[in-house]
């Protein structure tokens, strides 16, 4: 009988967005499945995040069953403990010597951009390099739209192909983050050191919101893609022939982890470090991001899947526009990461 492997989507080798660095506090134990792996992260005694397979050896009790005292993790079942290499320490019964080789895996993690980075593929690869550079993401210390989280019932390429086509802003988000004149535009797509970058430009074109809303604007709407996930938008309106100077807090990030082939982990937030008198701006604008990707965005990524019934996005042989360039080839570089592992993998 032949046996073939289940189709994944995801590359492995590559890093991918774990939680916010503030999802780890104190002695959190967080418990997420990850790229279809089950994982708890935690933060060691020394503050570094680290991430675990979460399973005892012992009987195979979720660790996210037990809790972390002082940087180790103690299996809820019978008290076995691990450091954050996954190493046992055994556990405080006096009748319970432990094989030495007793481990659970461990993932590599980075801690960067506010952000726990994880590396799900052989450990060995794990380059902190390719990162995606976010650094509009503030440094800590203001008041800023960050920290923000939506579980989606949709595939992450989904997700990315919504991202990677901001024409979809005119008609899905009509009324609240655009409007019908943004119809009539003009779109670049370009590729440097392997970012994507879709630009759309909008002269004379009315302001959907902001402090220009209503008024006849030129606008912009540009999207870059990090691989494997990661999105940073840069959008801005002046008044028609303005210079288009962007504003610090211009800057919309959206990161995607596949949870299974099926959900998705959806991070998002903006840029800018307010002060207090200024809190108000981060906040408005974290919480029209959450109304609107949870009203909007999301019920039509999943009514999509839904409707896709598990089938292969190419094998449904997709009527393909112009506007889709970009999405394309992140879709595309996406398959050809996973081929080479395919490959590599034998
Ligand atoms: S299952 Fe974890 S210590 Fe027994
Ligand atoms: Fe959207």
């Amino acid at each position: 009988m032949s046996s073939r492997a289940p189709h994944r989507s995801y590359p492995l080798n590559a890093w991918y967005m774990a939680c916010w660095a503030d999802d780890l506090a104190g002695d959190r134990l967080l418990a997420r499945t990850l790229l279809d792996r089950p994982i708890i992260l935690f933060r060691d005694a020394q503050g570094a995040p680290a991430a675990l397979n979460d399973m005892c050896p012992h009987r195979f009790a979720p660790l996210s069953r037990g809790r972390v005292q002082d940087g180790v993790v103690q299996c809820g079942y019978h008290g076995l403990r691990f450091d954050a290499s996954g190493a046992c320490l055994g556990n405080a019964s006096t009748y319970s010597r432990f094989p030495p080789d007793t481990r659970v895996a461990s993932y590599r993690l980075v801690e960067r951009h506010r952000a726990i980075w994880i590396w799900p593929g052989d450990g060995g690869q794990a380059n902190p390099d390719l990162i995606p550079r976010l650094s509009r993401i503030p440094e800590a210390g203001g008041h800023e739209n960050l920290g923000n989280y939506l579980h989606v019932q949709g595939n992450w390429l989904l997700e990315t192909d919504n991202i990677m086509d901001l024409t979809h802003v005119h008609y899905l988000h009509d009324g609240s983050l655009g409007n019908e004149s943004m119809r009539a535009g003009d779109m670049r797509v370009s590729e440097k050191g392997g970012v994507i970058r879709a630009e759309l430009w909008m002269p004379d074109t009315i302001c959907p919101f902001g402090p220009l809303e209503g008024q006849l604007c030129d606008q912009w709407n540009n999207v870059e893609w990090h691989a494997p996930s990661a999105m940073i938008i840069d959008f801005g309106a002046v008044l028609p022939g303005e210079p288009p100077v962007q504003d610090e807090g211009g800057y919309a990030f959206h990161i995607f982890t596949p949870e299974t082939e099926r959900t998705t982990h959806y991070f998002f937030g903006s840029s800018g470090s307010y002060a207090e008198k200024d809190a108000w701006r981060p906040r408005m604008i974290g919480e029209l991001q959450n109304r609107i990707f949870l009203e909007e965005d999301n019920p039509m990524i999943e009514a999509i899947q839904d409707r896709m019934a598990g089938r292969d996005f190419w094998d449904m042989h997709p009527a393909i526009l112009s506007s889709d360039a970009a999405a394309i080839r992140v879709r595309r570089k996406i398959a050809k990461l996973c081929r080479e592992e395919g490959r590599a993998a034998g």
